[in-house]
């Protein structure tokens, strides 16, 4: 038996391997990849059934003061026309996000300056009474007071992303902002007992496999109740706009599975950007290893405004045509939607933090 076979036998057992044994299990081609895949889709199908998850997505404002290196949204392009939701239009899409048959609402937005705890605390509160749906927030670093305030006012969970594990890459993609403060702020967020969601983007300019082996070995080390991760997708307004895709697509699919077999608890989402890599890319990452899906449900015209990255799927459609395409993807792949807020199951299984 090869030794990458043996490093994915042993992972299956719950040994946790190093970076170096990792990276060798990603260069897996032909029967290996597939073995890895069904692998993880097995894990996803002991551990979480054949339920998936919707997690109404509203990206409520493109503000970002931030300019980081690969982001659409970067404050830096000017071609970018900003919006803010109001709150009566949030809690709106709010109300038809329950209607589609979503149990979490996630409010996105960039690092918007004028975007104070309070008035968010004030839309949680709202949110809440009206609907009673689980909120993710996904709004940034920021302060423990802050963090403390909004989980006061019911927001149950939160999604930060540390993008990558190289703090030097980190620093240089992130002029504003510092690798420190985004861990402190994950360690915020999980001693004031949110659920966590953090990730990376999987083949950013310049990572060698061992790169993204580590990023996989660190959001294991995290203990995540989410991890929400894609591929890094050049955007043309950016400064990574000539930066290449990985030629071996079928990595950034491995990285997934590979996250799931490791974490067999978290809620691992088919993020969007898969949809952007390839038109049925969401399907596929929910046949390995994936076990939650986020429907966009931010209002038609504001969609076009949010593009982090390019190819960004469902910009020409309402709300109510990705909760129908959605119900027609899941029944394809013989699978329901999950009922309720499709809570953390990391501590409800013993698997404690
Ligand atoms: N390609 C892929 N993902 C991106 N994100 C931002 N820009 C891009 C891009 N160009 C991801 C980041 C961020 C999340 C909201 O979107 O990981 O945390
Ligand atoms: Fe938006 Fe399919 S999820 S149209």
């Amino acid at each position: 038996m090869t030794a990458a076979y043996e490093t994915l036998n042993r992972m299956l057992a719950g040994s946790i391997p190093d970076a170096v044994e990792l990276a060798g299990l990603l260069k897996a081609q032909g029967k290996l990849t597939e073995r890895i895949y069904a692998s993880a889709d097995r894990t996803r199908a002991e551990k979480h059934g054949s339920a998936i998850h919707l997690r109404g997505i509203i990206e409520f404002s493109n503000v970002c003061k931030n300019n980081c290196w690969y982001c659409g949204i970067r404050c830096g392009n000017s071609k970018v026309k900003r919006y803010r939701m109001s709150a009566d239009e949030i809690a709106a899409s709010a109300r038809n996000a329950l209607e589609w048959g979503c149990g979490t609402v996630v409010l996105q937005s960039g690092d918007d300056p004028l975007l104070n705890a309070g008035e968010l605390a004030a839309l949680l509160r709202r949110i809440k009474l009206e609907t009673g749906m689980a909120i993710t927030l996904s709004v940034g670093v920021r302060t423990r007071p802050e963090l403390e305030a909004l989980k006061e006012a019911g927001c149950d969970r939160y999604l930060l992303r540390f993008e990558t594990t190289s703090n030097a890459l980190f620093t240089a993609m992130h002029p504003d902002e510092s690798f420190e403060d985004r861990i402190r702020c994950l360690n915020d967020l999980r001693a004031l007992g949110y659920q966590v969601g953090s990730g990376f983007m999987i083949g950013l300019p310049g990572v060698t496999l061992e790169m993204i082996a580590n990023d996989i070995l660190f959001a294991t080390k995290l203990r995540l109740d989410m991890i929400g991760c894609g591929p890094f997708l050049p955007h043309p307004d950016t400064p990574f706009a000539d930066k290449p895709l990985i030629e071996d697509r079928s990595l950034y699919y491995k990285a997934i599975a590979m996250l799931r077999i490791l974490n067999p608890y978290a809620h691992i989402p088919a993020t969007t950007a898969f949809d952007a890599l390839e038109p049925n890319g969401r399907n596929l990452v929910l046949c390995r290893g994936a076990n939650v899906f986020m429907p966009n449900i931010t209002p038609g015209k504001y969609r076009r405004l949010y593009q982090l990255y390019p190819n960004k799927p469902c910009v020409d459609e309402e709300g109510s045509a990705c909760a129908v395409c959605v119900r027609g993807r899941i029944a394809g792949l013989d699978r329901e939607i999950g009922s309720g807020p499709g809570h953390s199951i990391l501590k409800a299984e013993g698997d404690t933090i």
